[in-house]
Order: C-alpha cells, then structure tokens, then sequence
C-alpha cells in the first residue's frame, strides 16, 4: 500500500508497523487520519515515539476512529471517564493483560481498537506481545478450518475483574460483568481477512461442543495463536504510544519489573458486532 502522509516502517511480515515524523498529540488532517485507519487494517498495530499525550489530547486522537469506550470494570479518573488507566508499581497485586486477549472480548460490541500511552517505563523490560489472528488462522490445515467455521464461543469478564478486584479489595458484589458469544472464526470489518478470536482471557467455552472437548479445543486454539510465529515484541520507551486493532491482534503485557514502575492510559474505541 502506499502512503502520502505516512512513514511507515514494518516490523515484521505479520503483523506491526512503526510510524515515524508525525506528531498525533496534535489535531491531524482528514488525510493522515484516513491513511492512519488504512495502515491499521494493513498492520494491525502501529507504534509513535515520542509522544507527549495528555488525556485530552489522547481522547482527540482516539475520537478520530470512532465513539470511545469507558471500561466496564474501571472507569477513568474524574472528568476523563474514557480514560483507563495503567499503572504497576511496588504495591501492585497484578497488572491488565497478564494472559493473552482480545480487549474487552467480553462485549456484545467489542472495540475497534486500543490507544496505549505509557509516559514512565522501567529501566527494562515491561514489553507488549501482539501476535496476529490472520496469521494464526491462515497457519490452520483446511479441515480445521472447516471445522471452525460454524463454531460461537461464549466470552466473559467474571473471572478476569472479579480477580482484579478481589485483589485490590473492591466489592463488586452484584455487579454484573459483560459477556457474549462470538464466532471462533471473524472476519475482520474492513480488510475481510479472516482470523482466529479466542483468547486465554476470556473466553471459557465453544458452544456447539460438549465441555469436555471445549476444553481440549480450546486448550489447542491458545496455544496455537500464541506460537512466537504470529508475535512481535515492543520495548517501550517513555511517551511511546502503541495502537492496536483488537479485531486483527491479541496481545500480552509482560510484568518481568516488579517493583519498578510502569504508567499511563489508554483510550479505547468502540468497534461493533463481529461476523462469521
Ligand atoms: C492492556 O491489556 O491494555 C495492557 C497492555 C500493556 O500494559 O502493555
């Protein structure tokens, strides 16, 4: 694909692109922002360096793509419900996205996309894993795919935020988390592409199976769309932002610095209902 306003570097033949000498903290031309939801479809994420986002200019950016989401088990800071934040220091208990996921999976709609701003990184380590669906499915023999094909699976945010909560002492008594069913293989809204959407996070069940081989075929679809095949690896840096489309990736934050501090927010645009 070629682009105008963009300078793209690829970071694997997967999956991932750097863009560099564009500033997003600032308002953009309808032609970056059209060429920036080009380059997603064709990447599935996009890494900025550099980048001193607010939260205000952090919710421009991200109302470029579509309405933002506001968490259903976190919502952000006064005045910035849309703002979820992530942070991990000495007193963490645990972090977002320990086990590989799709955000928010758990949502009849489940987001377009992912803006992630970190301004305080450690000295190392702290990195994101994005492993592509496409490619996993693409690596599946024909009669697997077949056998996928008319298969839903139920996804779930009671395990993951009853968890979260319960260690950082929340009563979440009577809430009641989002969940839906979705089909195993997508196709992905705008390039078509098909990919494989179940993730370790949340998704408990394939429907149409006894729980028995659920579980077994589940057990293979994870481990399958996590082989270091369909990954690339991001270092941040402070004032990185990586921006990625939970429709095309899953990904996984490593918490190899306890205790030193990871911080900043993320904003998340909402996506609609995914199709077979
Ligand atoms: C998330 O799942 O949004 C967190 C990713 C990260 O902290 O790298």
């Amino acid at each position: 694909m070629a682009y105008d306003t963009l300078n793209l570097r690829p970071v694997s033949p997967h999956l991932g692109a750097e863009v560099r000498d564009l500033d997003i903290t600032r308002p953009l031309t309808n032609r970056q922002v059209a060429e920036l939801h080009t380059a997603l479809g064709e990447f599935g994420v996009l890494f900025f360096r550099d980048q001193r986002f607010d939260f205000d200019s952090q919710k421009r950016f991200g109302r470029y793509f579509g309405e933002l989401d506001i968490h259903p088990n976190t919502p952000g800071p006064e005045g910035h419900p849309e703002i979820l934040p992530i942070h991990a220091d000495a007193n963490s208990k645990m972090i977002a996205g320990e086990k590989w996921h799709s955000d928010v999976s758990c949502r009849q709609e489940p987001p377009l996309g992912s803006i992630l701003h970190l301004h305080t990184v450690p000295p190392s380590g702290g990195d994101t894993l994005f492993a592509s669906l496409g490619a996993a499915y693409d690596a599946l023999s024909p009669r697997m795919k077949t056998y996928l094909e008319a298969l839903t699976a139920f996804h779930s945010g009671e395990r993951n935020y009853r968890k979260r909560n319960r260690l950082e002492g929340v009563d979440d008594t009577g809430r009641v988390f989002p969940s839906a069913n979705h089909p195993v293989v997508i196709r992905h809204p705008i390039s078509g592409r098909r990919g494989l959407y179940v993730n370790r996070l949340f998704t408990y069940r394939i429907n149409e199976l006894p729980e028995e081989e659920s579980d077994a075929v589940l057990r293979f679809l994870f481990e399958h769309s996590e082989k270091p095949d369909f990954q690339i690896r991001f270092q941040w840096q402070p004032h990185s932002v990586a921006f990625w489309d939970n429709r095309a990736v899953q990904h996984l934050a490593i918490w190899d610095y306890f205790p030193q501090v990871r911080s900043g927010s993320r904003v998340t645009v909402k996506g609609g209902r995914l199709a077979a």
